[in-house]
């Protein structure tokens, strides 16, 4: 069974339609790498998976269980939505962590007040959960500098972590490297890689056309807020099949 279901997605802002009729699934332990110009919509997407954007039309389900359908009541939809924003953990393109709160505070602030909350785990065990993720990252000797001390790449790495603390079904990337300098892109990208090898459920939004190919089980091209390729990444990226993935593609080739 998938770990996640979207089907025939929605999303207008105004009169704007920005997603249409969006629909794929991802098995637990995939990664689904999603590429498309600015404006296509990927953030949107994102956005609306991770509860931050309201869906006009469609459906999202986890583990067979439906999070958000366009059907629901707004009661309904503010029903537990903590809890349902919980299946997702999302890292944005400007790491955006706190900068009142060292690295290892960043990491286990969300766990800490979620145990006060609900009682059960302790002190102790989330700040343990805490330094092991940071160590997985590389960033053992890191954790009490804040986040004006870390470089970018550090930082985005304390994201990833911080991420990870809350165990979510399924990581979503915002084009994690593209605030970042190439060598420090390069550390970020070995993170995700090493997440993808050990079967971490992701979908990556990303401008990283290699990576997006290597690291994916899956790939998404979006344009103008339809989904227009999907399937195999070496297919997609390799063999195009629509005429506006190969301009996409070429066009990206001579940037870059
Ligand atoms: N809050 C908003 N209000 C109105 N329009 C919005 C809002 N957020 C996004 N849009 C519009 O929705 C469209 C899709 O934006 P989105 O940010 O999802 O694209 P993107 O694919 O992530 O682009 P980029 O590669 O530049 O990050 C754009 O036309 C954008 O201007
Ligand atoms: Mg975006």
């Amino acid at each position: 069974m998938a770990i996640l279901e979207v089907s025939h997605l929605e999303k207008k802002f105004g009169t704007t339609q920005v997603l249409q009729d969006i629909s794929f699934s991802l098995e637990k332990g995939q990664a689904l790498s999603i590429i498309g110009a600015s404006g296509s919509g990927k953030t949107t997407l994102l956005r609306c998976l991770n509860f931050l954007e309201k869906p006009d039309g469609g459906s999202i389900s986890v583990g067979g269980t439906t999070v958000f359908s366009a059907e629901d009541s707004p009661t309904q939809y503010e029903r537990d939505i903590r809890t349902k924003r919980l299946h997702f953990g999302l890292v944005f393109q400007n790491f955006n962590l706190f900068p009142q709160y060292t690295a290892l505070q960043n990491i286990t602030l969300a766990c800490e007040l979620l145990a006060k909350e609900h009682g059960g785990e302790n002190h102790t065990l989330i700040e343990e959960t805490g330094r092991a993720l940071l160590e997985q990252m590389g960033l053992a000797d890191r954790a009490d500098h804040y986040p004006y001390q870390l470089s970018g790449g550090q930082q985005q790495r304390v994201a990833i972590a911080r991420a990870l603390a809350l165990h979510p079904d399924i990581l979503c990337f915002d084009e994690p490297t593209s605030a970042l300098d190439p060598e420090l892109t390069g550390e970020v990208l070995r993170v995700i890689r090493t997440l993808a090898e050990k079967r971490t459920t992701m979908i990556i939004v990303t401008h990283e056309m290699t990576f997006a190919r290597d690291v994916a089980d899956q790939l998404i091209f979006m344009d103008g807020g339809v989904i227009v390729e999907q399937g195999d990444p070496h297919q997609v990226i390799d063999h195009p099949r629509r005429e506006r993935t190969r301009q996409f593609l070429a066009h990206y080739a001579e940037e870059s």
